[in-house]
């Protein structure tokens, strides 16, 4: 949510800022805006809307700017007008800050520095962090003054951090210090990528990959002063620190659309090489077992695990639900998939037998990452099965299973899906051959995984039909999605993607809940997708499919290639290669991202930013 972008170097910083805006844009789209030191003054720019808007406003390249900051908003407080965009000024025109996250006392401080003569022109809460690194640099510090030889603009900001509750990612600079850009996190990703006498600080690496590969991350509490002379990091307690550098390990070419139209249907069609390389090395067929290396320390307490406790937010949660399936199918463990907000709020049981999973595609998902501190806090093992390498979650976990498909960048979740979901198949195979499986059949289920990328190929190759379909029902406001047993939380996902893209609404439901109340809705020609693979609970999903058609409902069916008997249920047809039922949910989610995608280009809509969508939701 929201993405901040700096540059201090040697070139002129608009471009950069510009196109690390564009390639953060994904984190929230509502308004923009650039800040750039021009001899001593903070040249301000911007727009509600998107980045191209802004882009109109802004005046010709100079080449003396070479220190700027940007912003692009997912609004939290304050409309996404012009005015609330960032970068926001303080009352004497001399600090900027951009900012990613929530001050959540920002009304104490606002009444508060109102009542000592700063004034506020925004309804945002980063307007009050702006005022009081300006009302502690204008020398209002009634608690002290910087240490001899401290640089002002840098005590003022540390000063101002320690009264903040809340979360940030903040960029910063003063008008005073052409030559410093200040960064700083807590609870909000904040990188800083070090190229050739340039400092780049970004919410994440896709604008900073194009300038270097070399990468410090921040850690909470933390800040980085940089200067043309060099940088340094310390706390926010004023303690210096020395910090690794990383190297980050995408490329740019990895964040390029190469031709597709949108983010979305690039990771749609990317889903068998992004399965590839998340299986790459660790399905060993030949001994029957898997190898997660980054588990290695923590089998034992696992395989021993009485209870395992999932939890995720959206996607990530149907994801887990798929794992709470597969944790007590294949390796008997009793497992519960919880959605991380409510379960932060509860007051769950944690006893020395639960484990605790994390599974999240930015690793910076507010409430997963307060779910785990709190597990972590009772005594849990947590473990994380995170995209984003270094992300918070991944950092915060005791251990954990990165995923290994490079950047998501369409805001509806894809390819993380089915990733999410073969880490989990891969953690139950395992655990389910340490506890009782039996090497043959652990075997058998390896085997199955490695053939999941080839089939997924092939039902990408009914794209085109599924647009056809997609146009024949798009126009109904209300859809059904069901599924029984391993696909109802593909059913979930399904009806999740069709929402959030093209603003259908769609409920998804275990198919036999359907009679308890849902089949009250349908009507005539209410589209209802049926996941219908060959399955333990075939014959029983026909007869729901039966109870929809009878009442006039249009059955979009998903099913098993050569189901000879399945064609006369189903008004539209897709099929998917068989599978064992355990793995289905890797195919026949595909499908269903798919019709997902083209209805809503089909409608009109963007699909890579969905209205009121942010990708990496950082506030709770
Ligand atoms: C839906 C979607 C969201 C995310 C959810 C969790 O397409 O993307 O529902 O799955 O916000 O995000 P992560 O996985 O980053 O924790």
């Amino acid at each position: 949510m929201c993405g901040i972008v700096a540059y201090l170097g040697k070139k002129p910083a608009q471009p950069i800022l510009i196109e690390g805006l564009k390639r953060l844009e994904y984190r929230g789209y509502d308004s923009a805006g650039v800040g750039l030191m021009n001899n001593g003054v903070i040249k301000i720019t911007k727009s509600s809307g998107r980045i191209s808007v802004l882009e109109e406003l802004l005046e010709p390249i100079n080449q003396a700017e070479v220190l700027g900051i940007g912003h692009t908003r997912w609004a939290t407080h304050g409309e996404p007008n012009t005015i609330n965009a960032h970068p926001h000024l303080d009352y004497t025109g001399k600090i900027a800050v951009v900012h990613n996250g929530i001050i959540e006392n920002y009304s104490t401080l606002k009444t508060w520095l109102i009542s000592e003569g700063c004034k506020f022109s925004s309804q945002t809460d980063t307007e009050v962090i702006s005022n009081l690194i300006g009302y502690l640099y204008a020398g209002h510090n009634e608690k002290g003054t910087p240490t001899t030889g401290q640089n002002r603009f840098e005590w003022a900001v540390q000063r101002a951090l320690n009264e903040l509750v809340g979360t940030y990612g903040l960029a910063i600079v003063c008008a005073d210090f052409p030559d410093m850009l200040i960064g700083a996190k807590k609870g909000s990703p904040l990188i800083l990528g070090l190229g050739e006498n340039e400092y780049i600080i970004a919410s994440d690496a896709s604008a900073i990959v194009e300038h270097t590969t070399q990468a410090i991350y921040m850690a909470d509490n933390e800040m980085v002063i940089c200067t043309s002379k060099g940088f340094h990091t310390k706390t926010i307690d004023n303690v210096e620190i020395r910090k690794d550098l990383k190297q980050i390990e995408f490329s740019l070419d990895a964040i390029e659309l190469n031709g597709f139209q949108h983010y979305m249907l690039k990771e749609i069609c990317e889903q068998p090489k992004a399965l590839n390389m998340c299986l790459g090395g660790r399905l060993d067929h030949r001994d029957g077992r898997i190898v997660l290396g980054g588990l290695d320390k923590y089998w034992r307490e696992i395989t021993r695990a009485k209870r395992i406790i999932i939890n995720a937010c959206g996607t990530a949660w149907h994801a887990g639900l798929v794992g709470e399936f597969l944790l007590e199918n294949l390796a008997r463990i009793n497992t519960e998939t919880e959605y991380a907000s409510e379960f932060r709020y509860r007051n769950p049981i944690i006893d020395d037998g639960t484990v605790v999973i994390a599974v999240s595609q930015s690793g910076e998902t507010a409430d997963t990452l307060a779910a785990v501190e709190q597990a972590k806090e009772r005594g849990a093992i947590v473990l994380g099965i995170v995209n984003v390498v270094g992300s918070t979650i991944a950092r915060t976990t005791d251990a954990g299973v990165y995923l290994r498909v490079g950047p998501e960048i369409g805001v509806a979740s894809t390819k993380a899906f089915t990733a999410q979901v073969a880490v989990l198949a891969m953690l139950a195979i395992e655990l389910g051959r340490r506890k009782h499986l039996g090497h043959d059949v652990a075997k058998f289920y390896i085997d199955e995984l490695a053939k999941i990328p080839a089939k997924i190929e092939k039902v990408l190759t009914q794209s085109e039909q599924i647009k056809e379909i997609a146009a024949a029902t798009c126009e109904r406001e209300n859809w059904l999605f069901l599924g029984r047993g391993f696909n109802y939380p593909v059913a979930l996902e399904g009806a999740l993607k069709l929402k959030e893209i093209s603003y259908i609404h769609a409920e998804g439901l275990p198919a036999a809940e359907m009679k308890h109340g849902p089949i009250a809705l349908i009507n005539k020609g209410m589209p209802a997708v049926f996941i219908a693979t060959k399955c333990s609970q075939y014959e029983k999903i026909i007869g729901n499919i039966e109870e929809v058609r009878a009442r006039g409902g249009r059955t979009i069916v998903v099913a098993t290639e050569g189901d000879e008997n399945i064609g006369k249920y189903a008004d539209f047809l897709i099929t998917v290669p068989p599978a064992p039922e355990e793995l289905q949910p890797l195919l026949t989610v595909v499908p269903l991202q798919i019709l997902a995608y083209h209805a809503a280009v089909l409608r009109g809509h963007d699909v890579d930013k969905p209205r009121n969508l942010a990708k990496s939701v950082t506030v709770e």
